[in-house]
């Protein structure tokens, strides 16, 4: 049976079933190739972590017990809706070392089936941004009909250019130096016919996109947990925000959960966009 949230906002308290509740957005609807639809989704402690820093190895992580699998179905249907999605350099060597799962395709048939009835291709594209270009290309991504694209910057190391295009990889050039930039690269993923785009990425490129007003909508999960540590990571890095970083409520879901598993918060806003009014369907 599926689980039962309560809906805070908009108000009229009511039960509504977690299953489907992200698959009834229609986001695949939202976006035009003029207006590419940029949606991000990101699970937090109620102490502001996305992720923890192994100061040991150097590397982070999400802890297990912050993760669950109310979040992840959501996440899932969120991915379902693309036909585009944005990762990056680092998750494909994270991918490669095993520190991480593969979630660049969609391997549940209810939301394969929910993507065919929807006229979406069966597997989104995977745009993969970097700037150092150093990454392995994950198995899966190798001769599948899967579009894989690398973006980059203009002054990317042309060695390592050339490397991905001899393997056949189409590379974008969609930022001034090295680095990407959120909105060259959403015009050009908007000229390849992509509407929907889902990052899939973490706090550098959450910035890239929001700094340059490209992102349309933020789903954010707070996990009724405090995670603490020293070292850690949140939402965003760079430089202060100022009124780009005002967000508008939609909608807020509570889920209530039997001590000592947590309960969560599901919630989802509207980003400003350019022109200062704030993007909604
Ligand atoms: N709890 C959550 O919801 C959540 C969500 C996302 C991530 N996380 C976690 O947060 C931690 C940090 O996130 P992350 O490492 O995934 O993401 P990130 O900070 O967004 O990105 C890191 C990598 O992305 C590439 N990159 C970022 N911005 C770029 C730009 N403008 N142009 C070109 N390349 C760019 C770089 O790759 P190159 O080094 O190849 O140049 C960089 O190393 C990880 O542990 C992750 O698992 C948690």
């Amino acid at each position: 049976m599926t689980k039962k949230l309560i809906r805070l906002f908009p108000p009229a308290s009511e039960q509504i079933d977690i299953k489907g509740l992200y698959l009834a957005h229609k986001i695949h609807l939202l976006g035009s190739c003029e207006s590419p639809f940029v949606y991000a989704n990101f699970l937090s402690s109620l102490d502001g972590r996305i992720a923890l820093e192994d100061a040991v190895e150097g590397s982070t992580f999400v802890p297990k017990h912050l993760t669950s699998v109310s979040d992840f179905g959501l996440f899932m249907e969120l991915h379902a809706q693309a036909d585009c999605l944005i990762t990056h350099g680092g998750y494909l060597r994270a991918l490669s070392q095993g520190h991480l799962g593969n979630i660049l395709q969609i391997k549940d048939a209810e939301l394969m089936a929910w993507r065919h009835e929807h006229g979406l291709k069966a597997q989104p594209a995977v745009i993969i941004a970097s700037a150092s270009l150093d990454f392995p290309m994950h198995e899966s991504l190798l001769n599948t009909s899967q579009p894989v694209y690398i973006a980059t910057g203009k002054n990317a190391d042309p060695e390592r250019v050339d490397y991905w295009q001899r393997q056949g990889f189409t590379v974008l050039f969609t930022g001034a130096d090295q680095l990407v930039q959120g909105a060259a690269l959403v015009h050009e993923l908007g000229k390849l016919g992509y509407r929907s785009i889902y990052l899939i990425a973490g706090p550098q490129m959450l910035d890239t996109m929001i700094q340059e007003h490209q992102l349309s909508r933020l789903y954010l999960t707070i996990t009724h947990q405090l995670l603490g540590g020293k070292d850690f990571r949140t939402l965003l890095t760079g430089s202060v925000l100022g009124q780009e970083g005002n967000l508008s409520l939609e909608a807020l879901f509570l889920e209530q959960n039997p001590a000592p598993e947590a309960g969560q918060f599901f919630m989802q806003f509207s980003a400003r966009s350019k022109n200062g009014t704030i993007d909604t369907d």
